[in-house]
C-alpha cells in the first residue's frame, strides 16, 4: 500500500530538470497558444522560419498573455500595446520610445522538435541533452508510419503512471478495442534499471486472441503471439513495443523478424498542474507503411482507447477529493507500477537535495 504521505508528495511535487513533450508538432503554427507545464503558462508558436518557439506566458509589461499576440515573421508581439519579443524572449521593441528597458525579457525555454513531438526542457540551467529521449519512429520515413494525438486529464500524473504501467486493465477497461482476457492471465515480468533509470514490464502472450485494434491492421487472424514490452522513463517518456506475429514464430537468432508486425506506442506524460496532465501519445508501425486508411482506423482506435483513460482516472481523482479514502492493495499484476513508483520518488528524493 502506497503510504498517504508518498502518494501526496507524488502528487505535488515535479521533477523540472526533465525533457517533457510539449506539444504535438501538428499543433505549432503560427498563431501561439498557451499549454500549462508543470505549473508555468508558457507560450508555444512556430516562426515564420519555421523555427518552435516556447516562451513565458506572461507579457513583461502588464502580464497580458503572450498567447494572445501575433507572430510577425521572426517575432511576437504582444496583443494588448506591443510589447515585441524575439525568438529568445529578448524584447526588441516597446511602443512609443526607441529606449527599451532592461528588464523587459521573458523566459524562453528550450525546445526540440522530433518528429511529431516538441520537447520542452522545464529545468532553470542548462537543459542535458543526454536526456532528450530518442524517438526515431516518429520521423516520417519508408520505414515506419505513425499517428498521434493528445488528451488532457483532470487527474494527477502519479495516476497516469499507474495506468500505463499495467496494462492488465485493458482486459477490463479497453475490451473492444485491444483488450482480450490474455492479457490480465499472463504472468508479467518486471526489471529495474537503476543505472539507466529505467522500469521493464514484459508481457510475453502465446497463441492468444488477436484483438480488432490488431487484426484490422496487420491482416492477422486467429491465434497470435502477442508481446508487450514497456520501457518507462520516469517521469515523462513511455515506451511500449508491441510485437504481433502468427503462432510459434518468435525472432531469429540473428534478430531479424521480418514475419513479426511491430508497433511502437509512445506516451509523453506531461504534469500540467498538480491534479492535472497531459497524454500525449503516438502510434508507430512497421507495416501498412503509408496507408492513409489505416492510419485513420488507428487515430481512432487510439483516441477512444485513450478518452476510456481519461474517464477512468477522472472517476478516480473525483472520488481522491470526497470524503471516499482510498486503500490500497496491491498484487503481483501492480509490479511495474510500484517499481516506478519507487524510482520516481528516489528523484524527487534528489532533486529535493540539489534544489
Ligand atoms: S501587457 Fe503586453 S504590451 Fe502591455
Ligand atoms: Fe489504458
Amino acid at each position: 500500500m502506497i503510504a498517504d504521505k508518498t502518494r501526496h508528495r507524488l502528487g505535488t511535487m515535479y521533477l523540472r530538470d526533465q525533457w517533457y513533450v510539449a506539444a504535438l508538432s501538428l499543433e505549432l503554427e503560427q498563431r501561439p497558444f498557451s499549454r500549462q507545464i508543470l505549473g508555468e503558462h508558457v507560450a508555444l508558436f512556430r516562426s515564420a522560419s519555421g523555427q518552435v518557439v516556447a516562451l513565458a506566458d506572461q507579457c513583461a509589461h502588464r502580464g497580458y498573455p503572450l498567447s494572445l499576440g501575433t507572430v510577425v515573421g521572426e517575432v511576437l508581439v504582444c496583443g494588448y500595446h506591443g510589447f515585441t519579443y524575439d525568438c529568445a524572449g529578448t524584447c526588441v521593441a516597446v511602443p512609443g520610445q526607441d529606449r527599451i528597458p532592461s528588464k523587459a525579457d521573458v523566459r524562453s525555454y528550450r525546445v526540440v522538435e522530433q518528429g511529431l513531438w516538441v520537447w520542452i526542457w522545464m529545468g532553470r540551467g542548462a537543459p542535458d541533452y543526454n536526456k532528450l529521449p530518442e524517438t526515431p519512429w516518429l520521423i516520417e520515413s519508408d520505414e515506419w508510419s505513425s499517428v498521434s494525438g493528445v488528451a488532457k486529464i483532470e487527474a494527477p500524473f502519479h495516476l497516469l503512471v499507474d495506468n500505463l504501467l499495467d496494462l492488465s486493465h485493458e482486459t477490463y477497461l479497453h475490451n473492444g478495442s485491444i483488450g482480450t482476457p490474455e492479457v490480465a492471465t499472463t504472468p508479467l515480468e518486471v526489471e529495474v534499471d537503476e543505472e539507466n533509470r529505467v522500469v521493464r514490464v514484459f508481457r510475453h502472450m502465446n497463441e492468444v486472441e488477436c484483438p480488432p485494434f490488431y487484426s484490422r491492421t496487420t491482416g492477422l487472424e486467429g491465434k497470435v503471439d502477442r508481446w508487450q514490452d514497456i520501457d518507462y522513463f520516469p517521469p515523462g517518456y513511455y515506451l511500449l513495443h508491441a510485437r504481433l506475429a502468427p503462432v510459434g514464430q518468435p525472432p531469429l537468432p540473428d534478430g531479424s523478424d521480418d514475419h513479426g508486425f511491430h508497433m511502437k506506442i509512445l506516451y509523453g506524460l506531461t504534469p500540467s498542474t498538480e491534479t492535472s496532465v497531459y497524454d500525449f501519445w503516438a502510434l508507430s508501425r512497421d507495416f501498412c507503411v503509408g496507408d492513409d486508411e489505416i492510419d485513420r482506423f488507428l487515430e481512432k482506435m487510439q483516441a477512444g482507447v485513450v478518452l476510456e483513460d481519461v474517464d477512468a482516472l477522472t472517476i478516480l481523482q473525483r472520488r481522491g477529493e470526497g470524503t471516499f479514502e482510498v486503500n490500497e492493495v496491491s498484487i503481483k499484476i501492480d509490479r511495474g507500477g510500484l517499481a516506478a513508483r519507487r524510482m520516481l520518488m528516489a528523484m524527487y528524493d534528489e532533486a529535493a537535495v540539489q534544489a
